[in-house]
């Protein structure tokens, strides 16, 4: 992402994340961190392929994601780990992005989505 535009969002009081869809289009959000968003809401509001099935209460790992960049996130709840330990495609970076709060500590983030 290009640091300028980065910046330019920062200064304004928006969080930009980076967002790798399954065909490795990227796409970048800009969100208000002060409106209670997670991740998963924020792709879905920029119609990203994201399902979101649960609502966002981790139980049904439509919204698996790739963490790209090396942003430190909050810790995956046991809720959390036990969704990701059911899906095929977990990986070490793996995220439920329904459990990523937006807020400026995620500014930059990259993620790429898991396959279906
Ligand atoms: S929206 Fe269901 S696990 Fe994230």
């Amino acid at each position: 992402m290009e640091a300028a535009r980065l910046e330019e969002a920062q200064e304004i009081g928006l969080v930009t994340i980076e967002v790798l869809d399954r065909d490795d289009i990227i796409h970048t959000l800009e969100i208000p961190p002060d409106i209670g968003l997670n991740v998963m809401e924020a792709c879905k509001a920029n119609e990203l392929p994201i399902l979101g099935t649960c609502g966002g209460m981790a139980l049904c790992g439509s919204c698996h994601v790739y963490v790209l960049s090396d942003h430190h996130l909050s810790d995956k709840s046991d809720e959390e780990e036990e969704m990701l330990d059911k899906l095929y495609s977990t990986k070490d970076n793996s995220r439920l992005c329904c459990q990523i709060r937006v807020d400026e500590r995620i500014h930059g983030l990259r993620i790429k989505l898991a396959p279906e």
